[in-house]
C-alpha cells in the first residue's frame, strides 16, 4: 500500500500538467445570444447557417407546460424542420441517449438543439458525440476520448445552474452499476447558447433554489481550486456576487425576470470558471449520491457543500475569506479565519432559507464505504482540490450527513 502523503504527490503532480494545459488550451466559447427573446435570435442563427433539419433534445415536462411551442413556431417559420426527442428524464443515461441517436439516424438530422435543464442539455452533447465516433458511451467517459467533432450543437438552457452551455462536460448515468460520471472534452462545448431569462420564470422554487447551489457550487470549487488561474477566479467571484443577490429573489419571486436573467449569467459564470479550473470533492461525493439515490443534483451538492467545506478550510482560509467579501459578508476588522467561517455558515443558511436539509435522508451507513471509493475515484486525478482525503476521512466525512 503506497503511503498516502506520496499519492497526494503523485496527484498533484498529475494537477500541475493539467493547470499547464488548462493555461495554455484554447477552450472553445459558444457564439453567446442574451436576454428574453434570445432563445428565438439564436434559431434565426441556426437557419442562417443552413440548418434545415434538427433534432430537438429535451424532456416530456418541458413539452407539457408549453416551453418549446414559441421556439418551433419560429424555426417553422424559418423553414427549419424540427423533431423533437423529448425521453431525457433528469440524470440521463445510457439508454436514453441511444434512443435519441435513433431518432437523429431515421430523420437524417443535420444538428442537434438542445432545450432544458442540464440533464437535455447533457443528453444532447453525448447524443451529438455519438452521432459522428463510432464507439459506446462507456469508451467516452474520463477527459479527452471524443475524438471525432461532433454534429453542430446549439443550446437553450432552461434551468439556472449547471452551465453545461458552455462547459467541456455531461455526465451520464448508470442505474445498473450505480455510477455517474462525467465525460470531459472540449469538443463537447456547444457552438451556440441562449441565456433567455423568460424561460426560467416558469421554474418552481425548489427546482429554482437546488439548480442555483449548484452554481454556487461550480463557483465555490473552481475559485478554491489548485489550477484556479486569474480568469477563472474573476468569473467564479462575479458569479458568487451575482447569486448572492439574485438568488434569494428567483425563488421567492420566481416571475422577477431581472433575477432569472440575472441567474442565467451567473450559472454560465460559474460554469466558465469551472471548466477550466475544475470542481472537486462536493460533486464527487454529490454525483455518487445521484447514482445511488437519484438526488437531484443541485440538492446534493447544496447538502455536500458546508461539509467538504469545513474539511478544506484549512488550506483555502483566504480564498473562503474573499469569497465570503463577494457575498457581502464582511464586517470592519473581520479576520480571514472569521470571514471563512461565516461564509460556511451563509450557506448553511441558505440551505435552510431554501428548505434544503443538511442530512440526506436516503444515506445508508452500508452504502458509505462503496459511495466514498467511488467519489475519491472520480476526484483523485481529475480534481486539483485544495486538501486532500483518504478513504476514512472521506468515510468519516459522508457519514455526518446520515440522518
Ligand atoms: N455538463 C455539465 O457541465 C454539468 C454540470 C453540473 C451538472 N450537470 C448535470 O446536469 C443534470 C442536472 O441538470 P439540472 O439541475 O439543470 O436539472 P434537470 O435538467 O434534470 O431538470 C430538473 C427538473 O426541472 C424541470 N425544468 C427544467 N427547466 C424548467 C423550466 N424552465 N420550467 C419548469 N420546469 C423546468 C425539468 O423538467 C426537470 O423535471 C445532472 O445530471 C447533473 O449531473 C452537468
Ligand atoms: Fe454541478
Amino acid at each position: 500500500m503506497i503511503p498516502f502523503g506520496i499519492q497526494v504527490a503523485g496527484y498533484q503532480g498529475l494537477m500541475k500538467t493539467l493547470k499547464g494545459v488548462a493555461k495554455t488550451l484554447p477552450f472553445p466559447k459558444p457564439t453567446l445570444f442574451s436576454g428574453p427573446g434570445s432563445s428565438l435570435k439564436l434559431c434565426e442563427a441556426m437557419a442562417l447557417m443552413g440548418v434545415q433539419r434538427v433534432l430537438i433534445v429535451t424532456d416530456a415536462m418541458l413539452v407539457k407546460i408549453g416551453l418549446l411551442e414559441d421556439i418551433e413556431a419560429k424555426l417553422e417559420a424559418l423553414g427549419v424542420r424540427a423533431v423533437v426527442y423529448d425521453g431525457v428524464l433528469p440524470d440521463p443515461t445510457v439508454d436514453q441517449i441511444e434512443a435519441g441517436l435513433k431518432v437523429l439516424k431515421r430523420e437524417r438530422c443535420q444538428a442537434i438543439l438542445a432545450v432544458g435543464g442540464g440533464s437535455p442539455i447533457d443528453a444532447a452533447k453525448v447524443i451529438a458525440a455519438r452521432a459522428t465516433n463510432n464507439k459506446p458511451v462507456s469508451r467516452m467517459e474520463g477527459m479527452f476520448k471524443v475524438f471525432s467533432a461532433p454534429l453542430p450543437l446549439y443550446v437553450i438552457p432552461t434551468t439556472a445552474g449547471t452551465g453545461s452551455e458552455v462547459t467541456i462536460a455531461a455526465v451520464v448515468s448508470d442505474p445498473k452499476r450505480r455510477k455517474k460520471t462525467p465525460i470531459m472534452d472540449p469538443k463537447l462545448v456547444p457552438m451556440m447558447a441562449a441565456l433567455d431569462g423568460a424561460l426560467m420564470t416558469g421554474l418552481p422554487p425548489h427546482v429554482t433554489a437546488a439548480t442555483g447551489m449548484d452554481a454556487l457550487t461550480h463557483a465555490v470549487e473552481a475559485y478554491i481550486s489548485a489550477n484556479a488561474l486569474p480568469e477563472t477566479d474573476g468569473y467564479a467571484l462575479a458569479a458568487t456576487r451575482l447569486i448572492m443577490a439574485n438568488l434569494p429573489v428567483a425563488v421567492s419571486k420566481g416571475k422577477d425576470l431581472e433575477a432569472r436573467q440575472a441567474m442565467s449569467f451567473a450559472s454560465y459564470y460559474a460554469a466558465l470558471a469551472f471548466t477550466r479550473a475544475g470542481v472537486g470533492y462536493v460533486h464527487a461525493i454529490a454525483h455518487n449520491f445521484g447514482a445511488y439515490y437519484h438526488t437531484p443534483h443541485g440538492v446534493a451538492n447544496a447538502i455536500v457543500m458546508p461539509y467538504v467545506l469545513d474539511f478544506s478550510k484549512r488550506s483555502c482560509i483566504r480564498r473562503l475569506a474573499t469569497l465570503g467579501e463577494a457575498a457581502g459578508l464582511k464586517k470592519k476588522g473581520d479576520r480571514p479565519q472569521a470571514l471563512a467561517t461565516k461564509f460556511i455558515d451563509h450557506i448553511r443558511s441558505m440551505n435552510e432559507q431554501f428548505g434544503i436539509p443538511d442530512k440526506l435522508d436516503a444515506l445508508k451507513k452500508s452504502d458509505i464505504p462503496g459511495i466514498a471509493r467511488a467519489a475519491l475515484k472520480e476526484a483523485h486525478f481529475t480534481y486539483a482540490v485544495p486538501r486532500y482525503m483518504d478513504q476514512p476521512a472521506c468515510e468519516r466525512l459522508i457519514a455526518k450527513m446520515l440522518a
